[in-house]
């Protein structure tokens, strides 16, 4: 059975101009102790579909389908039952590492008081449990350090900070939702090293949320790609990377800078993401989509599993795409 087994997604938040609607059918699962990155263009509707596995949507959204997690599913669960799962079972870190931390509180106790009130440990057992985290995650002079403010670490010790305080807990999913995009590329690189390394000591399973290519390869198992609130293909990272089926794919990794190619070649894609309140009713991609056929604006092309595991919706044949 898959730790977490999502089934038929969709989100939809109410406006003043009708309906966006984020998440359109999302079916997808992840194993124990794997590593899936989902990727697309900013607003695919990527963390959406964590808010919504996590119960965490704004006001004004609401979530249909199955988020399965040890056989229940979690959509329709009440606060309090979610408050359950969040804190120690499934974990969420986010870009801007503020959004999960006191700025007027010691990191020992914001560390301490999740661990005091979920694993009913004596403060004193909490902040030197706090302190190992921190020790885990890397950050020198933890003993020390565990006594000072948010403010007082660099953007790269708040966001192993962050990383700590997620896995307090210890939750067998930790979803990284853009955790490195706010970074400069040397603290990015340690970030996703220490994430493998975490991955590695605590058999966590990660799902990573970026729409940075670069960041994926090497670290995930399995790569996801999404745009306009569905899947566009799915496979082991090494598969999208050496042979994408889907346009869309083929033209965010012609927009990744590759050592081994001149930049000159880089080029993103042409036109705006969707629209999420106009989707076409076919493929939200064919407005983009330099090879699109007829039918692709009308007709939504099917997911459809190929005999080799992956996954692909495009009308196009894979050899049509890959050629
Ligand atoms: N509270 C909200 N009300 C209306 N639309 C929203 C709200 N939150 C997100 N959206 C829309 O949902 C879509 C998907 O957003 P999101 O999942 O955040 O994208 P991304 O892939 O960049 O993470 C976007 O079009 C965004 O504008
Ligand atoms: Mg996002």
């Amino acid at each position: 059975m898959s730790l977490l087994e999502i089934k038929d997604l969709k989100v939809t938040f109410r406006t003043n101009d009708g309906p966006v609607n984020a998440v359109n059918g999302l079916s997808f699962t992840i194993d124990k102790g794997e590593t899936l990155a989902i990727v697309g263009e900013s607003g695919s509707g990527k963390s959406q579909t964590a808010f919504a596995a996590m119960g965490l949507l704004a006001q004004n959204g609401s979530a249909t389908g199955e988020v399965n997690w040890d056989g229940r599913n979690l959509i329709g669960l009440s606060q309090r039952q979610m408050n359950k799962v969040r804190s120690d079972q499934i974990a969420m870190i986010f870009q801007d590492p503020m959004t999960s931390l006191n700025p007027y509180m010691r990191i020992s106790d914001q560390m301490a008081e999740v661990l005091v009130q979920h694993k009913g440990m004596s403060k004193r057992d909490a902040i030197a449990e706090a302190t190992r985290m921190l020790d885990a995650v890397r950050i020198p002079d933890a003993a020390n350090r565990v006594r000072m403010y948010p403010h007082e670490f660099s953007g790269g010790m708040r966001q192993r900070v962050m990383i700590a305080m997620a896995l307090l807990c210890r939750p067998r999913l930790l979803i990284a939702d853009e955790p490195t995009t706010a970074l400069d590329v040397t603290v990015q690189a340690q970030i996703m090293q220490l994430l493998g390394d975490i991955r590695q000591e605590f058999g966590t399973a990660v799902i990573l949320i970026t729409h940075d290519l670069g960041v994926v390869a090497g670290f995930c198992d399995r790569t996801l790609v999404m745009y306009g609130g569905q899947i566009m293909e799915e496979g082991t990272t090494e598969e999208v990377f050496a042979q994408p089926r889907h346009p869309y794919t083929k033209g965010l990794l012609q927009a990744v800078p590759r050592l081994d190619r001149d930049d000159g070649d880089l080029q993103t894609i042409a036109g705006e993401p969707p629209d999420m309140s106009r989707l076409p009713a076919g493929c939200p991609f064919s407005p983009r989509c330099a090879t699109m056929l007829e039918q692709c604006p009308a007709v939504r092309p099917e997911l459809v599993t190929t005999s080799d595991g992956r996954r692909r919706a495009c009308h196009l044949s894979i050899e049509e795409v890959v050629q």
